[in-house]
């Protein structure tokens, strides 16, 4: 057994309370936005998770100086000028360090940036940040290992239309363009959450955004940005997760401090199935009844169903009633865990982008990998429900979105344990 795991043992329905925490797809982006002004910006509601002190990291090495005063918040002094250069080691495990390029070209007017790492879901191109900066005026070259971009005076305003509502190109271009000479108009943007907080915080800075949240978002550009306090939005990738474990557990769990209607699709397509899904003043609650219906599920950008969320519905769908298929659009090898969950004993066929389930199957414990963040809490998820010890090994992947997963599922009553070292970091 390796020393980085999470021993899980199935111990019936979760109940009571889960906080959620800050947006970890936000709070990158914030840490990234905060170098476009010189000065004190103040984040707050910050995950305590190791992608968050990489991209602290990060911003170091970019000039910034960074402290925590207390759990949650994030203070970033930036200076009056920024380095230029990211170096592999740091930017090699997290793919969210990309979004800096917007705010050096819009500051230092360059950029050399090693390759962003993270998460393996197959293709993760950048090619539309990159035509999208070039539409704003950047000259852009790039090797296999480094990004070099450069712009004489300030960026351009300019119609960019991207050909897939990127997340990460729409972040980098807003962040771009926001001090852009004239108008930028992005169309076919990313609506998700994240992509609207990212722009209150932008705005609290002093940018000029409309559009935000539609697929038509129109920039006009500022001179300069002063710094901001920003509360990030509540994640609700973590909350689906838990809102799962519910039901799959039939449990009855209360997820606060997350906005309900960003989890839409994904907490109909749980009431579809069977569970009781309330909306509450602090967030939500999932009550499972038991006798999972399947049904079908389409990964899509937002507001179309959440791929973060496919793994874990696809441990859901093992126990449900029926055959479902489950389609990925999103990440071309985002289906690593069918092999982990076929282990416990789930029934997936794969076939190119679709896997095709049949439940209900009855699990039991094995050793699993996580080969990914949301994967990993989607083996441990299905550890709950199967019969004797499951051990999710590469644990760390779950820590990189997850703020002490363990402990807030042993909260819930869960038998959860995260081995760190063959130490006992939490034991229920
Ligand atoms: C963000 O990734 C999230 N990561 C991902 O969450 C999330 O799955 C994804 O958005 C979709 O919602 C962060 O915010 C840090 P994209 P990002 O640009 O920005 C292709 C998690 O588990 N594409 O919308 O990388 C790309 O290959 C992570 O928290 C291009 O082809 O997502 C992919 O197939 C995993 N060219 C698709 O678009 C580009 O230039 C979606 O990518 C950009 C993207």
């Amino acid at each position: 057994m390796t020393s980085d795991a999470f021993l899980v043992r199935d111990s019936g329905p979760l109940h009571g309370e889960v906080v959620t925490g800050g947006a970890k797809n936000s709070a990158l982006k914030l840490v990234a936005a905060a170098l476009l002004a010189e000065g004190r910006s103040v984040i707050e509601n910050v995950p305590e998770i190791d992608d968050i002190a990489a991209m602290a990291d990060v911003a170091v090495a970019l000039g910034a100086e960074v402290s925590r005063p207390e759990p949650h918040t994030i203070v970033l002094d930036v200076p009056p000028r920024l380095e230029v250069v990211t170096h592999p080691n740091l930017v090699g495990r997290l793919r969210a360090s990309i979004v800096v390029l917007g705010p050096l070209l819009a500051r230092e007017g360059r950029a050399r940036l090693a390759m962003p790492g993270g998460c393996n879901l197959g293709n993760r191109s950048i090619d539309l940040h990159l035509a999208g900066l070039a539409k704003l005026g950047a000259e852009i070259s790039y090797g296999a290992d480094a990004i070099e971009a450069r712009v004489d005076g300030r960026l351009r305003g300019a119609d960019i239309e991207l050909p897939f509502a990127s997340v990460g190109a729409t972040e980098n271009l807003l962040q771009a363009a926001v001090t852009a000479r004239g108008v930028t108009r992005i169309s076919n943007a990313a609506r998700e959450p994240e992509i609207s907080d990212l722009a209150a915080f932008l705005r609290a800075m002093g940018g000029d955004i409309q559009g935000d949240g539609t697929s038509e978002i129109v920039v006009r550009g500022v001179d300069a940005l002063a710094p901001a306090h920003h509360r990030v939005i509540g994640d609700r990738i973590e909350a689906g997760t838990f809102a799962v474990g519910a039901a799959l557990t039939g449990g009855d769990v209360h997820i606060t401090d997350v906005d309900p209607s960003h989890l839409h699709l994904p907490l109909e397509k749980l009431s579809q199935m069977g569970a009781d899904v309330f909306a509450t003043d602090r967030g939500f609650r999932v009550r499972g009844t038991g006798g999972l219906r399947a049904l079908d599920i389409v990964t899509l950008p937002y507001p179309g169903f959440p791929t973060d969320l496919q793994p874990q519905f696809l441990a859901l769908l093992s126990q449900a009633q029926g055959t479902a298929i489950v389609t990925e659009n999103v990440f071309d090898g985002r289906f690593s865990i069918v092999s982990e969950l076929e282990r416990l004993g789930a029934e997936i066929e794969l076939q190119a982008h679709h896997a095709v389930v049949r439940g209900p199957r009855a699990l039991s414990g094995a050793i699993v990998a996580a080969t990914d963040l949301r994967a990993g809490a989607a083996l441990v998820l299905a550890g709950l429900a199967a019969e004797g010890t499951t051990v999710v090994q590469e644990a760390r992947h779950v820590d990189r979105g997850y703020a002490d997963l363990a402990a807030r599922l042993t909260a819930l009553g869960a038998d959860v344990e995260r081995r760190v070292d063959d130490r006992v970091a939490v034991s229920s």
